[in-house]
């Protein structure tokens, strides 16, 4: 079995995956959202000491299976330094005591296998990863092979809604705040600006919207809050559809995924399922608990990185805050 820790952002997560059958045999996730929302955003000192906190308090948890453990993963980049440094330490002091390898895992390469939980990891496919620190299109080949076609030049999809909500005062995290108010919503009140629109580059860009969003608000009054948010929404949304329309004219997918927090949205979904459809591409999801951040994620990657003998060292494995794929 493989033990993996999940503590990049404001989540503190441990799983057991059994390494033959990729059996997800335990998880457990304590989410520290609420201790966030009324900061509108993540604290990272508070984070770091939750983690600190819950991390051994799920440990004794999963304790019956730790006998059996024949690696122990975790998420060491990219995300918040400060809090991948609590999984870190974790893991490199699990290692030494059980005496098994240590497994240093990307959380992007995570949120990508979070389509695989207890299932053959399938490529190569197109992924949309949007989460609240990325806005990406990734090529994945394999395990080790996974190349960013286009990411955002500024704020990712995800912390998109997140700054939206604050400005609302909806708390943390926005995006499932905003997704429930924009359904009382008027999508087409609002004409906000599609994002790059004469930019002929595949990128992504939420700071303008957000700033267009920011002046709707203050010139409104809350009455005004369900179609802003829907107004948002599907210009955010349009956003990343525009520019994959414009990616799949010399790249048509095959196989095309969604994954990361934001990957839970359902106007989201079914836009991606509406524009996939001349392409007669296979839409790949994660199931909704598996999309925002977990262990369970960290851990199938490991199974895949055990069995390639991707293990490191304790003195090298590093905490890499800005890293990418
Ligand atoms: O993957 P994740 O749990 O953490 C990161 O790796 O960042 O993603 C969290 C992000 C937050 O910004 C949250 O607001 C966003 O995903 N999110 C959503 C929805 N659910 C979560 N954004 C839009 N619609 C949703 N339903
Ligand atoms: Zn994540």
């Amino acid at each position: 079995m493989i033990l993996s820790i999940e503590s990049s952002c404001d989540d503190s997560a441990v799983a057991i995956t059994q390494i033959a059958t990729k059996k997800l045999l335990f998880h457990k996730k304590i989410s520290q959202e609420l201790a966030h929302s009324i900061y509108g955003g993540v604290v990272p000192e508070l984070a770091s000491r939750l983690h600190a906190e819950a991390l051994p308090k799920i440990l004794e948890s999963a304790k019956e299976y730790i006998l059996h453990v024949k690696a122990i993963a975790v998420t060491n980049e990219p995300g918040l330094s400060v809090t991948l440094v609590e999984g870190v330490t974790m893991a490199k002091a699990l290692s030494v005591a059980l005496s098994v390898p240590l497994i240093g895992v990307n959380h992007l390469k995570g949120h990508i296998y979070s389509l695989f939980i207890e299932k053959e990891a399938l490529f190569p496919m197109t992924v949309l990863l949007v989460s609240g620190g990325h806005t990406q299109v990734i090529e994945a080949k394999s395990l080790q092979q996974m190349h960013t076609v286009a990411s955002t030049m500024d704020d990712s999809f995800g912390e998109s809604f997140d700054k939206v909500a604050k400005m609302m005062n909806l708390g943390y995290p926005g995006g499932p705040a905003i997704e429930k108010l924009a359904k009382n919503g008027d999508r087409l009140r609002y004409k906000f600006t599609l994002p790059l629109l004469q930019n002929k580059k595949i990128a992504f860009s939420y700071s303008g919207l957000k700033n267009a969003v920011r002046l709707a608000v203050e010139a409104g009054s809350e009455d005004d809050y369900a179609d802003i948010a829907a107004s948002f929404e599907h210009i955010a949304t349009k956003h990343l559809i525009y520019k994959l329309g414009k990616y799949f004219q010399n790249t048509p997918p095959k196989r095309f995924a969604i994954v990361g927090g934001a990957s839970a949205n359902l106007y989201l979904r079914s836009q991606v399922k509406e524009m996939l459809k001349p392409y007669d591409a296979k839409l790949i999801l994660a199931p909704l608990e598996f999309c925002s951040d977990n262990a369970a994620m960290i851990g199938r990657v490991a199974v895949e990185m055990y069995e390639k003998r991707l293990f490191s060292e304790i003195d090298s494995l590093h905490v890499n805050p800005r890293s990418s794929l």
